[in-house]
């Protein structure tokens, strides 16, 4: 009974009920909506009939809770319908505060690692578990850390963010799983499938938004950018991975974003959002990134009025104004002014709700399977297990002269910036708690994981600077470390400080004395393990070629150390493989960050880019060999398989891409008319091999694989010559070529 006297204190506002299970207050109880005998239809309609006009738009627009960016929603006394907080994120962990000291949301390492693994039942694991975490949250009504923990965990999780890196120096690249429409959208179909698992009764375990829709890639302006894309563009590059994400994964939701294309904002898109995503499914429900709405005052659409934000806004497809007040304060206005129909209102408000009663929060929970997760089911040893399995895939080793693996014993030093301090490993939003209390005190650092597998030798640490500054003052101590050992391992990169959300790079070099530090330990003549830890790429053209060894660890988070350790003394073989090309720093000079045409010479991603990478889309090595054997099956063209051969000292793992290409021919006719990639990631596999073994991988493809997307958007099948290219990402490919 204590909400309700909180209720009677609060007497004015309607928004006083806590974010309770719905259907539990006794005003409810009598309320068709919470007849769970009824379809989800019907009660969504009895409980939008039984609302008023400005009821409605209090349950489904945001009250300004002293959050940054509002997302709660008020509660309605007389039905007993609680409040609701939203927007949870869900891109590298469940955001939410530790339930005590022992107990914190798994927390992945960043996406860019994730999408490094090529594997999808890692990508579904990871889906499980936020699923798993975030309902096991939810039953113990437990809150984030921000807003003074007034945010309490619903059911609906605001991630995978999915769109494409397409400039290294975007500041979000680190939440994003890489450069590739297929593979963006495999890793959100498979993740959000995870994430929304379904019990015997199908409520899904949690509601999955994915975001942000769309083209969203500058951080500067971002509030007003408009950008122009053509219907080329947005078809192969932009919209793939949601639609897939969307028609394959099932999302239930999307997050619009803050630029817009081609005049009209992202979250007033009605082109966007009612024809082509809703086209795919007509439920999708669409929230807005926090100010969006009252961004439309502005450039480029300049609204005006809050009731014609509000209006264009909810016109153009958007559901739920999240961050500031114009929904809230002008929708109802909005009415009367004839700038929108209230029929637009309730069909906002039925996308809105019908998750939520998918998910069973009016459902009694001994009717929801999910309802038996509790404390035991946050960051427990499965989970933990999951998380640093994909650790181990997650990273790439990009070079490798025979230095690894190293033997246990030698005498260490652990050198650079990124040595220390395992705050800087993680991602953008690996929020909100990764350690109790808001520290890092349960993160392992690079050395400490190094030191660990060094068990019989000695491991000792000088960074030598710091990620951004010019001091080097920590130079002598670190290269006389590094000068005394039989090993230098150097742990370069960059940090949140460096890339974030608000904040792009101008440039993809090292900051600060970084590449002159790097330089003095590699004139030392040591054996040097180069490894770097960023999120954008970065453009390493000056320390290519000296170190014997170089792994990309992207963000590794929590589990990333100690797998990095695993894998360079050898005890795991498990490596990943680039999803994003690494382009030398002439890049950033040849490509304007604003320009949205993938094809713009030179080109962006392994689809369009024409210079040398410094590494290529798919390269990683391993501390093993591979060889690989690909042939159609029979006269099929529908199907392939590969045998992937071990021929080196020990057991791995191996990818297999499968990328399609025109014939030169058939490529010069077709460029006439709109830009074609040079090649288009179509399948790919993941697969263990033991030392001295061989496995096989089959694919099996539909026509659609052999398809380009023409000028209008559409996708076609043009006759002639077409290949698909199988190979490892780097050394020998296999060509099967088909003329169809
Ligand atoms: C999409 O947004 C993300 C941030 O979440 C950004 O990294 C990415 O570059 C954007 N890209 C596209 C193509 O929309
Ligand atoms: C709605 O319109 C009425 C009548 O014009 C006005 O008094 C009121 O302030 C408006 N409300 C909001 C929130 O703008
Ligand atoms: C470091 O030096 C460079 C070049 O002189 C300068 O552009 C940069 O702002 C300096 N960085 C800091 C953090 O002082
Ligand atoms: C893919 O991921 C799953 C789950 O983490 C793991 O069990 C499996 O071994 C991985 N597959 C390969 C081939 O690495």
């Amino acid at each position: 009974m204590k909400f309700l006297i909180a209720a009677v204190f609060c007497a004015g506002a309607a928004t006083a009920l806590p974010n309770f299970h719905g259907c539990s207050l006794p005003e409810a109880q009598s309320e068709d909506y919470c007849d769970n005998s009824l379809p989800v239809s019907a009660r969504v309609d009895a409980l939008l009939d039984s609302l008023t006009l400005s009821e409605k738009i209090s349950s489904s627009q945001p009250y300004d809770n002293g959050n940054v960016c509002g997302t709660t929603t008020g509660g309605i006394e007389r039905l007993g319908l609680p409040e609701y907080t939203w927007l949870i994120e869900t891109n590298t962990n469940v955001a939410s505060a530790c339930l005590d000291e022992l107990t914190c949301a798994t927390c992945f390492i960043g996406p860019m690692g994730m999408g490094s693994s090529f594997n999808r039942t890692n990508w579904q694991k990871k889906g499980e578990v936020f699923g798993t975490e975030m309902r096991a949250f939810n039953n113990l009504n437990w809150h984030r850390t921000t807003n003074g923990g007034k945010d309490f965990i619903g059911l609906t999780g605001y991630g995978p963010n999915i769109n494409l890196s397409r400039d290294p120096r975007f500041g979000r690249n680190s939440e994003l799983p890489g450069e590739d429409p297929f593979l963006n959208g495999e890793y959100a179909s498979h993740m959000v499938q995870g994430m929304q698992e379904e019990d015997a009764n199908g409520h899904p375990k949690m509601i999955a938004y994915v975001k942000h829709l769309t083209a969203y890639s500058t951080e500067t302006n971002r509030g007003h950018d408009d950008y122009t894309i053509s219907p080329h563009d947005l078809f192969e590059s932009y919209l793939p991975a949601y639609e897939k994400a969307f028609i394959e994964g099932k999302a239930s939701g999307a997050m619009c974003s803050y630029n817009a294309i081609n005049g009209s904002p992202s979250c007033a898109n009605s082109y966007l959002n009612n024809e082509v995503v809703r086209g795919w499914n007509p439920d999708i429900h669409i929230t807005t990134d926090c100010g969006a709405v009252g961004n439309l005052k502005g450039d480029p659409v300049n609204a005006g009025s809050d009731e014609n934000a509000a209006a264009m806004a909810m016109n153009g497809g958007a559901d739920i104004d999240m961050g500031d007040l114009t929904m809230t304060q002008a929708l109802e206005n909005a009415t009367h002014l004839g700038l929108l129909e209230e029929g637009t209102i309730d069909a906002a408000w039925k996308r809105s709700f019908t998750p939520l009663f998918r998910a069973g929060r009016f459902d009694p929970v001994d009717e929801i399977e999910w309802s038996k997760y509790g404390k035991e089911s946050i960051n427990n040893e499965e989970h933990q297990a999951i998380s640093l399995d994909a650790a181990l895939m997650g990273q790439i080793l990009l070079a490798n002269d025979g230095v690894l693996p190293l033997q246990d014993g030698l005498d260490v030093a652990v050198v650079g910036p990124m040595a220390e301090g395992p705050e800087k490993y993680l991602s953008s939003y690996a929020a909100d708690d990764i350690c109790y209390d808001g520290s890092h005190s349960c993160m392992t650092s690079i050395y400490e994981a190094i030191k660990a597998e060094n068990a019989n030798g000695a491991t000792s640490v000088a960074q030598g600077c710091d990620v951004s500054s010019n001091s080097t003052d920590g130079f002598d101590e670190a290269l006389s470390i590094a000068k005394a050992a039989d090993i230098v391992i150097l742990a370069v990169g960059i940090d949140n400080t460096v890339e974030h959300e608000g904040q792009d790079r101008d440039d993809t070099a090292l900051p600060g004395v970084q590449e002159d530090f790097a330089l003095k330990v590699l004139a030392l003549g040591k054996p040097v393990v180069m490894v770097m830890v960023n999120g954008g790429g970065l453009a390493i053209d000056n320390l290519v070629d000296s170190p014997n060894a170089i792994i990309e660890a992207f963000n590794p988070a929590v589990m990333g150390p100690k797998a990095l350790a695993l894998q360079i003394y050898g005890s795991e073989n498990r490596w990943g493989k680039l999803p994003v090309t690494l382009y030398p720093h002439s890049f950033v000079e040849e490509q304007p960050m604003a320009n949205y045409d993938m094809s713009l010479s030179p080109g962006r991603t392994y689809r369009y880019y024409e210079g040398q990478p410094l590494w290529s889309f798919g390269h990683g090595l391993s501390l093993t060999d591979f060889t690989l054997e690909c042939e159609k099956d029979g006269e099929d063209q529908t199907s392939a398989t590969c045998d992937v051969a071990n021929i080196g000292p020990m057991d791995g793992d191996e990818v297999v891409f499968v990328f399609h290409t025109l014939g030169d021919e058939l490529r010069k006719e077709v460029t006439v008319n709109h830009p074609v990639p040079i090649k288009s990631l179509v399948d790919f596999g993941r697969i263990s091999v033991l030392k001295g073994e061989e496995a096989g991988l089959s694919f099996t493809f539909s026509e659609d694989i052999f398809k380009v997307v023409n000028e209008d958007g559409d996708k076609v099948l043009y006759k002639g010559r077409h290949t698909l290219v199988f190979s490892r990402g780097h050394g020998d490919e296999v060509h099967i070529d088909y003329d169809l």
